[in-house]
């Protein structure tokens, strides 16, 4: 995973002193309820997990806030759901999808950034299937309500079309636009 651009935030760990808390209040992303580059790191590892682990684990459910949602057109197209609807609308929902057909997908994170407090976006790819690479980009809220910083939301679109492809279906772009 590449984390070299962002910001370290080991600032964070030493706003008990007067000094650091006065550097700290001109820097936002060094206060403790902001995300720095190791939060970053450790939501984006659970995204991955959760998404291709061949099986749910439980011990992922404490990255997922209990104010979770994920919305995504991307799925809702290869879904059924309604476009425009939110496709998973909580933790429990997501859980229950990834522990009856787990995602599975072999998801690599090719860039992050850009990220502020509580979101930080980032571009990947997955290759399965017949073969073809499918790019998605996932944008995570994060929030630390809970005590310990957690996935509040998850937007993200991807090509469905490769993914249609991929796992056996069909997608027919129109001919080339008349010239
Ligand atoms: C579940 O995740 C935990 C923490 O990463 C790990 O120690 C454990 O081996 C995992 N369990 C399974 C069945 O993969």
């Amino acid at each position: 995973m590449q984390l070299k651009s962002l910001a370290l935030c080991s600032l964070a760990a030493v706003t008990t002193s007067a000094a650091a808390a006065a550097v700290t209040s001109d820097n936002p992303r060094s206060q403790q309820s902001c995300l720095c580059s190791n939060t970053v790191e450790t939501l984006l590892s659970a995204y991955v997990r959760i998404l291709s682990e061949p099986k749910w684990n439980d011990t992922e459910a404490k990255y997922l806030a209990d104010s979770f949602r994920d919305t995504s057109d991307s799925i809702n197209i290869l879904a059924g759901i309604p476009l425009g609807s939110v496709t998973f609308p909580s933790k429990q929902a997501l859980i229950a999808h990834e522990t009856s057909a787990p995602d599975n997908l072999p998801i690599k994170i090719t860039s992050i950034g850009p990220y502020d407090c509580t979101s930080v976006s980032f571009i990947w790819s997955a290759t399965f299937g017949a073969g073809n690479p499918v790019r998605g980009i996932t944008i995570l809220g994060a929030t630390k309500a809970a005590g310990w910083w957690q996935i509040a939301s998850i937007d993200m679109e991807m090509n469905s079309c490769a993914f249609a492809r991929n796992i056996g279906g069909t997608c027919v772009p129109p001919g080339a636009p008349p010239s």
